[in-house]
């Protein structure tokens, strides 16, 4: 036997664990101050006996750094700070010897300013690679002739809160540019771009990789005639605009078609496709899904989700609803763009018996669920001081503290040491570490049997034991009311209930359609095998409990 990822397991990513990376943050094994890849092989055995079975890595390419690493200056090289194309080989040699797989960000919406392919294409309209950016020679005035034509239209930035058309006086053109000026967007219609495109994909598929997190997938292809989108009245995430010309064009459908062949054609075991599609309505994201487009795009309701089991219920349901048929749910409750669910539910001390339940939502629900570094050991947002703010959102942003990125994406917490255990005393690490780290750190928790950690660790390992809890159907028992969101999963002969408490009161339920004889297998407040006979449970505050249903004759 092999613990090799099973190459025939086509669906392997619908029970995966998955566990996203922030590189910069996780490890710093040459103390410059940030996270490399040697940094992440050394940590594969702690991923492995937290139950992961695969990771996301956040971009490790070589940029300029203007929007951490999501301007991308060479699609196929590794950033000297993270390492070399050998260290990444070697973190897939690691990471497959111990059963995990690898899915990498694919950032090509936009490349960075400095990307050869854009230095090429400013240079002037007949330029070879002119075309493979998004050009607009701007609007005749018909007034102060002498200024600059007027912006074509009113997309916007969505980093610089301006117009996001930006000047090029080499050609007398602007070009898009829809995160920073920094960050200059593709076009997707032009097929010499596509080839490269794909080319890229391959270049990582040879490495190894299984698969892609696309970055804004549905920004990949706008309006032909750079028609203006309407207003709307809502200030995030959609700066005031319907973006139904700048974003979300039927046509970027068709494009994930083509990503589809490529990573069909790649052979071995399934190679995935993760969609980030950047909305916050879920009808958008689950239109992506499909047998010949992604096989998840990213559900984010849960990352504005307030702390409200009525509302969890609403949003899973809408989810499973949306998705169509054959389609996959996935489910997460932080990533790098957001605040960490763990600050964002925080009340006094009942913050970590709610981080118990989002995490045991979070991992028996149908769908994959997407982890992100820390949250594990409940590592919470910092209010980072200007003086040390990274982000270009942040930055601008600054002082309003819900827009600014740096908070979730502090280094992650190994030990009570100065510097956490990311990097040796001494050293700056890129971002301030939290000061809780003297009593929140992955070393401790995980020699602590009552830890958060050790809690994330059982009850993956329970999900691996039920076929159920990993790719069951789902039958919801309690909706809500009264705090209280239970369902059933069943597997062929198996099933396991589910009950999450919401609420700091005790409530009593009626396990009904849960029939059958109960056994304990995975609780907050009660001992795993023991029987629940009682008509009724009482569910303790923020109890979490999951029980096997056992046939009754
Ligand atoms: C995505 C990434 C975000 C990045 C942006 C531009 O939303 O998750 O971090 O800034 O795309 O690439
Ligand atoms: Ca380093």
């Amino acid at each position: 036997m092999s613990d090799k990822p099973h190459v025939a397991d086509k669906d392997w990513w619908r029970s995966a664990v998955f566990y996203q990376i922030y590189p910069r943050s996780f490890l710093d094994t040459n103390d410059d101050g940030l996270g490399d890849l040697p940094g992440i092989t050394r940590r594969i055995e702690y991923l492995r006996d937290l139950g992961v079975d695969a990771l996301w890595i956040s971009p490790f390419y070589p940029s300029p750094m203007k929007d951490a690493g999501y301007d991308i200056s060479d699609y196929c090289n590794i950033d000297p700070a993270f390492g070399t194309l050998d260290d990444f080989r070697e973190l897939v040699e690691r990471a497959h010897s111990q059963g995990i797989r690898i899915i990498v960000d694919l950032v090509t919406n936009h490349t960075s300013d400095q990307h050869p392919w854009f230095t090429e294409a400013r240079q002037s309209r007949d330029a070879g690679k002119h075309d493979w950016y998004i050009w607009h020679p701007g609007k005749k005035r018909r007034v102060l002739k002498f200024l600059k034509p007027r912006r074509p239209n009113n997309w916007i930035s969505q980093f610089e809160l301006r117009s996001a058309w930006w000047w090029n006086d080499k050609t007398k053109e602007y070009y898009l540019g829809t995160f920073t000026r920094h960050q200059p967007e593709l076009n997707w219609r032009n097929d010499a771009l596509k080839d490269s495109g794909f080319d890229v994909m391959r270049f990582w598929l040879d490495l190894g990789v299984d698969g892609f997190r696309i970055d804004v997938i549905n920004w990949f292809i706008k309006d032909d005639r750079f028609r203006s989108n309407p207003f709307k009245l809502n200030v995030t995430p959609d700066l005031f605009q319907y973006h139904i010309y700048d974003r979300n064009r039927p046509e970027t459908l068709e494009l994930t078609k083509e990503f589809r062949t490529i990573t069909s054609a790649a052979g071995g075991s399934e190679r995935i496709l993760v969609g980030e599609v950047f909305t916050k309505d879920p009808a958008i994201a689950a239109a992506y899904h499909g047998e010949d487009k992604l096989h998840m795009a990213f559900n984010f309701e849960f990352l504005y989700n307030p702390w409200k089991a009525t509302e969890f219920y609403a949003a899973i349901k809408r989810w499973y609803d949306l998705l169509p048929d054959g389609a996959w749910p996935n489910f997460t409750l932080s990533n790098h763009d957001q605040r960490r669910h763990y600050s964002r539910y925080a009340t006094g001390n009942e913050t970590d018996a709610r981080a118990r339940v989002a995490a045991a939502l979070l991992l028996t629900l149908r769908g994959t669920p997407f982890l992100y570094y820390g949250e594990e050991i409940g590592m919470s947002d910092l209010d980072v001081k200007r003086r040390d703010l990274v982000d270009p959102l942040g930055r601008k942003t600054w002082p309003l503290k819900s827009h600014g990125r740096d908070p979730e994406r502090t280094p992650m917490q190994w030990t009570s040491e100065p510097n956490a255990g990311f990097t040796s005393k001494g050293v700056r690490p890129w971002l301030p570490i939290n000061p809780n780290h003297t009593t929140k750190n992955a070393t401790e928790q995980a020699a602590d049997e009552g830890s958060l950690h050790s809690y994330y660790k059982k009850l993956i390992a329970t999900r691996k034991e039920h076929a159920s809890l990993r790719d069951g159907e789902l039958v919801f028992v309690e909706h809500g009311e009264n705090d209280v969101l239970s369902y059933v999963r069943t597997s062929g002969v198996e099933s396991c209930a589910v009950w999450l408490n919401f609420g700091n009161s005790p409530r009593v339920v009626i396990p009904g359609e849960a029939g059958g004889h109960r056994r304990v297998v995975f609780g907050t407040h009660r001992l795993r095998d023991d029987a629940l006979t009682d008509d009724r449970l009482l569910l303790e505050p923020y109890e979490v409990l999951i029980a096997r249903v056992e046939p009754s004759d």
